[in-house]
């Protein structure tokens, strides 16, 4: 196989053996796989793969087709899949249990399937599982124009929450009404808005610092990202007072059971709206694996509407 390599700091392609797959696992003709912050953090050597997955081949996520089953996984081949992975999703192969996989729908193409897993689940997880977001709540999503972001603001109309997308600029603000946000605002309009239920933090202290302070009564205030920082001060007894709940998670860090979990959770509430074209993936751009350098130095530029894709020959 061709993998993007981390060569003392730099991304190579450069060949691979294929992996082979145990037992549970499969092996996926990757077609496409998306970016993510934490590839970027991996190659400057802040983020190093869990144990078990390749540690100098970047990527959390990929859709292609299984091309091989170990023993248990059989009725996975030659299906259209995609997954989220611990390390390892920039290359043309890849190894992955069959339990961290989500089938991908028929019309859905597998270039913006590639950016599906990682988006969507930790998205579906931190609103759902760790949030508990119900119909007719207040949610606030901030860093919404991201790949996750997007995501959140799909789920939490979907859900039938009144879904605020927080945006550093206006460009992307009719995109996310779009997709089911029924306001979207500036982060510096953040602080005039009603109390709101939950708030999905996905730039950290950068907008955390007001968007704490918007939550009523039994609000719940889940950090998925600090990009914008990760250092907050925070008011106990406002806490206190409005019993507020402040929670966040990592995805690449769980078990296998626990990513099992989420998987089988996500696919559950997901699975059938995806099929029926509910749900979509901007992808802001693809590349060819051959010119990953500019695709990851394009994943470092703001402004962009949901996903950077790498498309595998
Ligand atoms: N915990 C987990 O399991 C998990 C999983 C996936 C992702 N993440 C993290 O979640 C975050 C979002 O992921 P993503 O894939 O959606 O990233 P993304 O596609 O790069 O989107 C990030 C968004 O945040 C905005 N943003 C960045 N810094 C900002 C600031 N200081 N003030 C206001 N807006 C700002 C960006 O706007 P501009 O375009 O204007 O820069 C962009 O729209 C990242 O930090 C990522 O590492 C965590």
């Amino acid at each position: 196989m061709l993998a993007a390599v981390i060569t003392e700091g730099q991304l190579q392609v450069a060949e691979r053996p294929d992996p082979t797959p145990g037992p549970g696992e499969v092996r996926i003709r990757v077609a496409a796989a998306g970016l993510n912050a934490a590839d970027l953090l991996q190659v400057a050597g802040h983020y190093p793969a869990p144990a078990g997955w390749p540690p100098d081949i970047p990527g959390l996520e990929l859709a292609g087709t299984v091309d091989a089953t170990g023993p248990g996984a059989e009725s996975w081949l030659d299906r259209r899949v995609c997954a989220i992975v611990g390390g390892g999703g920039h290359a043309t192969a890849a190894r992955v249990p069959a339990a961290h996989l989500l089938a991908v729908p028929e019309h859905v193409d597998l270039r913006a399937a590639g950016a599906f897993a990682e988006g969507f689940v930790t998205a579906h997880d931190a609103l759902v599982s760790q949030a508990g977001l119900r119909p007719g709540e207040r949610l606030v999503v901030t860093g919404a124009a991201g790949g996750v972001g997007t995501a959140a603001v799909q789920i939490g109309a979907m859900l039938g929450a009144h879904t605020i997308a927080v945006t550093r600029s206006r460009a992307h603000h009719d995109a996310l009404r779009d997709l089911g946000a029924l306001e979207a605002i500036l982060t510096e309009e953040l602080a005039d808005i009603a109390p709101v239920d939950v708030v999905l933090e996905l730039v950290g202290a950068a907008t955390a610092a007001t968007s704490l302070g918007r939550l009523g009564p039994h609000g719940r205030l889940v950090v998925i990202g600090v990009g914008g920082g990760s250092r907050l001060e925070v008011d106990l007894l406002a806490v206190m007072q409005r019993r507020l709940r402040l929670t966040g998670s990592t995805l690449r860090s769980r078990s296998p059971d626990e990513k099992a979990r989420a998987v089988a959770a996500a696919a559950t509430d997901l699975g059938d709206r995806w099929s029926r074209g509910g749900l979509r993936v901007p992808v802001a751009d693809a590349y060819p694996l051959a010119e990953v350098a500019r695709a990851y130095a394009a994943f470092g530029h703001s402004g962009r509407f949901g996903h950077i894709v790498l498309e595998m020959p």
